[in-house]
């Protein structure tokens, strides 16, 4: 059996680090959103004795997830297959786009479906967050509110089609690097609202999301002082998005990639004439709606709809 399937990248429209947890990992407050950014997957799956799993990418890839879920996923089905898998990278690696945890994601959904399972959304989110903070989102896709360690998911309703330019320098962040950097203090407790302007300002946006448009909200990626002092190019890619017309032009995630979201298309045309043609990706807001019906493509409808717990 063979599938080729999507593998979107993602945004963070605004990005909130609260405190460190005991667990290690941090609180945060996110608005995710996918973008038409992405990776293809090719798989060939067959029923075997033994579990046995390739991949063939067009870049190399250290510790690669796609490998990881495919491991987890036939274990958790309790089957047996030789799998083979060919990824077509277009996502920038370590760009704070999204792509390994996308790649993961496409795995846990595709593969008990060539095994001919059908697999409970509630159960595909578990898995997912084993794997990766910013695994289960892409079991969601459109706009979403993630809390807690970004797993804990809360869908929004769609925005209007926007246009993207992503610019990519190359530039690798470390996450955890990033993380350590804004020293934010160790606790499990959070800090109430009344008192948190952090919460406060997170809240504001999220209400007014779907009503106020995203140029005119206050959306913040609370990596950026840290990232742009360490990287002041990356700084400069984000005023010079800001002065082409880009609005919101800030990173996504903690970083390397700077976006830019205009209203039109042509604008992220105009703009990307500006930068380096290898660095830009001329892209748009992806709604969840159009998510889902591209994973139903790949999968049919009834495999897809159970994933997706619609
Ligand atoms: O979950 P993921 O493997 O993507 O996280 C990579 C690292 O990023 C974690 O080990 C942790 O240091 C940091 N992280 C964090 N808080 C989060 C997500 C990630 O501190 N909410």
């Amino acid at each position: 059996m063979r599938v080729t399937v999507p593998s979107f990248a993602k945004l963070n429209l605004d990005l909130r680090v609260l405190n460190k947890r005991a667990d290690g990992y941090h609180d945060l407050r996110t608005v995710f959103q996918t973008i038409s950014l992405k990776d293809s997957l090719r798989i060939d799956f067959d029923f075997a004795k033994q579990t046995r799993i390739e991949l063939d990418c067009s870049v190399e890839i250290a510790d690669n997830l796609v490998v990881r879920a495919a491991k987890l996923a036939l274990e958790q089905v309790k089957v047996k297959a030789y799998v083979r898998f060919q990824l077509k990278k277009r996502i920038p690696l370590g760009a704070g786009l999204g792509g390994g945890s996308s790649n993961a994601a496409a795995v846990l959904i595709a593969l008990p479906a060539l095994a001919g399972q059908r697999m409970k959304h509630e159960t595909l989110l578990a898995w997912a967050e084993t794997l990766g903070s910013d695994v289960p989102f892409f079991l969601h896709g459109g706009t979403a509110l993630g809390i807690g360690r970004g797993t804990e998911l809360y869908p929004l309703p769609d925005l209007p089609q926007h246009y993207v330019l992503v610019v990519s320098t190359g530039i690798h962040v470390s996450t955890v690097e990033a993380y350590g950097a804004l020293r934010r203090p160790v606790t499990n407790a959070l800090t109430s609202a009344q008192e948190s302007p952090i919460l406060r300002e997170f809240q504001a946006i999220a209400w007014a999301l779907n009503s106020a448009p995203l140029e005119q909200l206050p959306l913040k990626n609370d990596f950026e002082p840290a990232v742009f002092k360490t990287h002041p190019e990356l700084a400069a890619v984000a005023r010079k998005l800001l002065r082409l017309g880009g609005k919101p032009a800030m990173m996504t995630g903690s970083g390397s990639a700077v976006f830019g979201v205009f209203e039109s298309d042509a604008g992220t045309r105009r703009a990307a004439a500006e930068f380096r043609a290898a660095n830009c990706y001329q892209v748009r807001f992806l709604s969840r709606r159009q998510y889902q019906a591209h994973w139903r493509r790949a999968l049919g409808t009834a495999s897809a709809t159970s994933c997706f717990g619609n």
